[in-house]
């Protein structure tokens, strides 16, 4: 076995470095929901969280005090009218409210005291807020409306209406439902930066409000509100082969909205949708979240959302259901356009077809401006490859497309110039997955890279981790993985923005630690995993895209994929130390589970799609889906446990013991520690999800270590491997040869693509596959996970969740000569940094206040509390 030999002989903690300290405590960051302030919320008990800034060695919360009310000024005083915790002896940073009912439409105020490690109570945080919405269906008025046009309409109709104030306005909210997509107007502005809400849903189970601050856009007087309404997954009109166009909840997208007025005076006026509203179509003549959108700049009606504009013209709206009977509030990080990215290079073809390039690979959207006749008809289709004459390139991402004509061409935006002088377009309901930009116009047009931007769209949720080595190709890795998890988080995880944008299950379990060590995506996935709830038969099956409009019930749906189920709650519990999707996910965990069990009775199922898009060789589905239901029985009977269900937790602890026995019973040879033929896949995946017995793990180790070695070092593995690979290696004395075959630079390897210019990660290793090569795919992404859990060395500890206590295992791997690794967890930043200086490695650790952590280097481990160490460590 290849252990690296630390001698640690010499471990030094420098004093001075601790001794710059902050003399007080103070709690800050406060979150309700994981948001800042949110508005429109429904939940009963927000959970509220805290930070503390604390930089004294050893700091630490002894106790809280919460105070919530309507008053800010009584809050900012301590006082609160609707919780006063009183002084609570408790280290816990996340704490549900629990005191009088919240009323909806409130606002609510809060802050929080501490007591530090010395018992010494800190200033009052600053006073935040948390605003509640409808909090339930009854609150509702007005009805939903949508115009009289059918399914196959193509133009996104505009509603409209004009109300007069007459008092004096001292706040003012919209709620608004959509079945679809829409922009909201007030007066003729936009509300909001947020992009494609709502979020999309099972519509027909769960539909989604948001509710924006409208306060600023009223006035006193004439007032109007205009609502653009996009088809999204709702009405999908292109058609592809996962029958979205077929989805049962299929309409003409349909809209409610409440505007709730309070005035200085203390009465509330409501204007919603009602019969008195109009509509009309507008220049969005086409519009598909799959396709592109098209619009003619013609048909724009100047001042259609400002209060004296003439809707004598427009019709008469018509009443419609409400697409489900559960009505709750969006409480996530919205989807934006959070980058901006100017074109890089252009080349001309002629005076009317021009590649624009954006020098890399983003989800999004691109903005073309440009001046041109009316009725000039400019075309705009998205590529992420060129072909090898310099055009766009696009049979890598329209496999899966079955247009039923030619005027839905893929990921193409048609913009029909009005001919006013300098125009921009770009997509209000749509976005593609593009690193090339190919326009084509009827008329001759002059265009240079400045006419074309684009934008990098995706879920907005604040970045968490930073991981920065000696090795250029690892930190562009790192930053490639980012970029594809990012691409790929639009309200719920994608497989990939260009092809599908489809909700696979498989490659979203996979890719959800990267997520976590490097985005704050808790909101994200407590959205999906009500998905799960939307879409999970009462006999426990889920499909393997969710959202789905019924497609994935029949195919691709076993553990390996739809065990996101199981792993993304306690993922979540692990890295927020917070029991809620745990514990609203537990029942249908449990349904999930027994439907294995009474389909498979021996312990073994072959349900799957096996380690999908391998190198070279094949392991058998039957052990990879095997492992994946043990994993699911034992987080099942592990969160049993924890919410203190005895009985259920021996009954899914037994259970997972005879899958595991029924696993290495079948595959596993005891006398060679080898598992069926050996092959990567077949040997990382038990030893990374606990199957192989302690008494082997060393020998199946060495095995697996001489089976890379004899694949030269390479990867041999495809989607459920590469989880595996890196962590069965380097958590059983190999890191360097993980590190060894996570930087290599050719063929396969991660590398092999960021040498080859990639910005993000492939789907498939050759880049000249001939088959399954988007290149945009988050399913090889386990990678960037094990950045953070290598050379960082940073885990979560299950039994204090949250990083409550950290276990730090760097490995300080040949062939890196410094790596600083860094993860905001909830209770502030986790800093491991390490560089080699001569002979030692000098080690940087980070605890932030509230947290404790256990430094383990070899067989040497050190207990550390909060606080700024260095490390002199000999090799
Ligand atoms: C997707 C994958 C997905 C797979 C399942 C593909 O089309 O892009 O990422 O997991 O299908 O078979």
């Amino acid at each position: 076995m290849t252990t690296h030999a630390y001698r640690l002989t010499f471990l030094m903690l420098l004093p001075a470095i601790i001794s710059v300290a902050q003399p007080v405590c103070l709690p800050v960051d406060l979150q309700c929901e994981y948001l800042k302030n949110p508005l429109g919320i429904d939940a009963m008990h927000p959970r509220l969280v805290w930070k503390l800034k604390d930089a004294r060695k050893g700091a630490a919360q002894t106790a809280y005090q919460l105070v919530v009310g309507t008053d800010s000024q009584a809050v900012s005083r301590g006082a609160g009218n609707y919780w006063q915790t009183g002084k609570v002896n408790s280290a816990s940073q996340l704490v549900a409210y629990h005191g009088k009912p919240l009323q909806p439409f409130t606002k609510y105020y809060y802050s929080v005291k501490v007591w530090d490690h010395s018992k010494q109570p800190s200033p009052s945080s600053t006073v935040n807020s948390f605003e509640t919405g409808m909090m339930g269906m009854g609150n509702w008025k007005g009805e939903w409306i949508s115009d009289s046009h059918d399914v196959t309409v193509k133009p996104a109709p505009y509603f409209r209406k004009a109300f007069t104030i007459k008092k004096k306005i001292k706040t003012a909210r919209a709620y608004i439902a959509v079945a679809g997509l829409y922009e909201l107007y007030f007066n003729g502005s936009k509300i909001g930066n947020h992009r494609l809400d709502p979020m999309y849903t099972r519509f027909d189970r769960r539909t989604l409000y948001l509710t924006h601050d409208v306060t600023p856009q009223l006035r006193s007087g004439k007032n109007a509100i205009g609502v653009l309404l996009g088809n999204g997954w709702y009405n999908h009109q292109s058609t592809a082969v996962w029958d979205f166009h077929k989805a049962p909840w299929r309409n003409r997208p349909a809209f409610c909205i409440n505007v709730r007025i309070t005035y200085e005076d203390g009465s509330i006026e409501t204007i919603s949708t009602d019969k008195d509203w109009k509509t009309s179509l507008s220049p969005v003549i086409f519009n598909s979240i799959y396709t592109g959108e098209h619009y003619d700049a013609r048909l724009e009606q100047t001042g259609w959302s400002t209060p004296g504009f003439d809707d004598s013209k427009w019709n008469a709206v018509a009443d419609r259901a409400a697409p489900s009977q559960n009505i709750v509030a969006q409480v996530l990080q919205p989807i934006r356009a959070v980058e901006t990215i100017p074109a890089k290079a252009v080349r001309v073809f002629n005076d009317t077809n021009y590649v624009f390039d954006l020098g890399r690979n983003i989800s999004g959207v691109s903005r073309i401006t440009l001046k041109a006749p009316a009725g000039t008809v400019i075309r705009l289709k998205h590529a992420e490859r060129l072909l090898p004459n310099g055009h766009a390139d696009q049979s890598n991402i329209d496999v899966h497309y079955r247009p039923v004509g030619t005027d839905d061409p893929f990921a193409t935006d048609i913009f029909i110039t009005s001919g006013k002088g300098e125009e921009s377009f770009t997509p209000r309901f749509n976005y593609k997955g593009f690193q090339y930009i190919e326009v084509t116009s009827s008329a001759p047009v002059a265009l240079s890279k400045n006419n074309l931007t684009g934008y990098f769209l995706h879920s907005d949720v604040p970045p968490a981790g930073t991981v920065a080595t000696s090795n250029p190709t690892i930190n562009k890795i790192w930053q490639a993985a980012n970029n594809s998890y990012l691409s790929n988080l639009f309200g719920y995880p994608t497989d990939c923005p260009q092809r599908e944008k489809n909700g696979w299950t498989g490659d979203a379990h996979i890719a959800s630690e990267t997520g976590l060590y490097g985005f704050d995506a808790i909101t994200i996935y407590e959205k999906w995993l009500a998905d799960h709830q939307d879409e999970q038969r009462s006999n426990g099956v889920l499909p393997s895209i969710i959202p789905t409009g019924g497609w994935g019930y029949e195919w691709g749906n076993g553990p390996d994929w739809t065990s996101t189920i199981a792993i993304i709650p306690w993922n979540i519990y692990l890295f927020y130390g917070d029991t809620t999707l745990l514990s609203r996910c537990y029942n249908n965990i449990k349904l999930y589970v027994d439907n294995i069990d009474r389909q498979y009775t021996t312990g073994l199922t072959t349900w799957g799609l096996g380690d999908w898009v391998p190198v070279k060789s094949k392991t058998p589905v039957e052990l990879t889906s095997s492992v994946y239901y043990y994993v699911d029985a034992d987080i099942l009977a592990k969160a049993a446990h924890l919410l203190g269900r005895t009985q259920d937790a021996e009954k899914y602890t037994a259970l997972a013991t005879k899958v595991r026995n029924a696993i290495n019973g079948k595959y596993l040879n005891p006398d060679t520690g080898i598992y069926g033929n050996g092959v990567q896949t077949e040997l990382s995946v038990p030893l990374c999800w606990g199957i192989v017995p302690d008494s082997l793990r060393s020998k199946v180790a060495a095995n697996l270590a001489k089976r890379v070695q004899a694949d030269n070092n390479h990867l041999d593995v495809g989607l459920l491997g590469t989880k595996a690979i890196l962590n069965a290696l380097s958590e059983n004395g190999y890191a360097d040869l993980a590190y060894t075959v996570a930087a290599q630079e050719t063929l396969p390897s991660w590398g092999w693509w960021i040498v080859n210019g990639a910005t993000t990660l492939y789907e498939n290793w050759p880049i000249d596959a001939k088959s399954d090569i988007s290149l945009n795919h988050i399913m090889f992404g386990e990678v960037g996970a094990w950045f953070y859990k290598s050379f960082g060395g940073i885990k979560p500890d299950a039994g204090e969740p949250g990083f409550k206590h950290i276990l730090l295992q760097p490995y300080f791997v040949t062939g890196l000569n410094h790596a600083e690794v860094t993860h905001r967890s909830p209770y502030g930043t986790i800093v491991s940094s390490w560089k080699r200086v001569g002979k030692k490695i000098v080690y940087t650790a980070v605890i932030p206040a509230g947290s404790t952590a256990t430094l383990i280097l070899g067989d040497k481990k050190e207990d550390l509390v909060a606080g700024k160490y260095v490390f002199e460590i000999k090799n």
